[in-house]
């Protein structure tokens, strides 16, 4: 995830078990780029046993292939291609979710790419650019490479992330490729992890956002997946968790309110998981002694915390625990 999985945030998420293999946030590829160092950081300095995935997006296939080249000389388990990324700015340019509705484009970069990768070579996609009855085009075009993995966020682009994750879209390519597919798009909890694998018969999960609001969720569902009770964090485990991540992020020399600044993008996931008014608390302070007395007020506690959601469904206004 942009600006999400660092290095510092995956070798974090590693102490809490982490996921089975890491995905780095994309390079940018276009004909003057150069792959970002600190995207590199996160392959080259990884000091967890957990493997990397370097992932890539863009349309102009030379730069692709150049870049997926040099890529391979670092300890990367696979190369992904992002065709899902939602933001305007990517898809005008046609890239990430834009290319979507160009699927001839598509089919020439995979086939350029699969060429040029010759470790394991791996698809992000979502279900089409505006219509669901995009997808079956999509697998027409992904059945047509060997690719090793697709990933599918089962919404459309411009559904952004609005409600109405289409799992039984997953499923479909479950059935129809020969490659191995994970289900991706609001997993927040084992129960709903083991509801989509059993929905989806995909091979596994990619999980994005329920990783920065639970660091648990990985062991939490391996244990459900084997029967076992898993970890159950309490109000001030969460508040460990948020003083390791305030640790992990900071950057020397920074102004303070630039510190807690940066806080409010992890916050604001975390924040959903606690409910009440403390999302709309901590919007509001830009000092560090008010952002640690607004999670002191909120987390100082015993009580266990599911960390789901927890939505009114009205913007900005979320339900106390109960
Ligand atoms: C802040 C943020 C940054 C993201 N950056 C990327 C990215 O670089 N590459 C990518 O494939 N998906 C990216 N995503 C999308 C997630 O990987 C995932 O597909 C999406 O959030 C749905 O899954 P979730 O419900 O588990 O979060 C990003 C999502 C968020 C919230």
């Amino acid at each position: 995830m942009q600006d999400v999985t660092t290095l510092s945030f995956m070798s974090l998420a590693a102490r809490y078990g982490g996921p089975d293999v890491f995905w780095t946030e994309y390079f940018r590829v276009h004909g003057a780029s150069r792959p970002e160092k600190w995207i590199l950081d996160s392959i080259r300095l990884n000091p967890t046993p957990i493997p990397v995935v370097a992932q890539v997006i863009g349309n102009d296939i030379p730069a692709l292939v150049r870049t997926v080249r040099e890529l391979q000389r670092h300890p990367v388990a696979a190369i992904d291609l992002n065709l899902g990324c939602p933001a305007p700015v990517v898809y005008r340019k046609c890239a990430g979710g834009g290319l979507l509705r160009q699927p001839e484009r598509v089919d020439a970069i995979l086939g350029a790419l699969r060429d040029a990768v010759q470790i394991p070579f791996t698809v992000k996609t979502r279900l089409g650019f505006e219509d669901v009855g995009e997808f079956d085009r999509l697998l027409e075009v992904f059945a047509r490479h060997p690719i090793d993995l697709l990933t599918i966020h089962a919404r459309t682009v411009l559904q952004m992330y609005r409600p109405g994750v289409r799992y039984d879209f997953i499923k479909r390519a479950v059935q129809c490729l020969k490659c191995p597919v994970l289900a991706n798009g609001n997993i927040f909890s084992p129960a709903q992890a083991r509801q989509v694998l059993m929905q989806t018969e995909s091979r596994g999960l990619m999980i994005g956002r329920g990783i920065i609001r639970n660091p648990w969720l990985f062991d939490q569902i391996r244990a459900s997946q084997a029967g076992k009770p898993g970890p159950t964090p309490s109000g001030r485990d969460v508040l460990a968790y948020i003083r390791a991540l305030w640790e992990a992020e900071i950057t020397p020399g920074i102004r303070e309110s630039a510190q807690v600044q940066r806080m409010k993008k992890f916050i604001n996931f975390i924040g959903e998981g606690v409910g009440g008014a403390f999302l709309h608390e901590i919007r509001r302070t830009d000092t560090e002694a008010g952002f640690w007395s607004i999670c002191k007020e909120w987390l100082d506690h015993d009580r266990f915390m599911p960390l789901e959601p927890i939505s009114t469904g009205l913007p900005g206004v979320v339900s106390p625990p109960a």
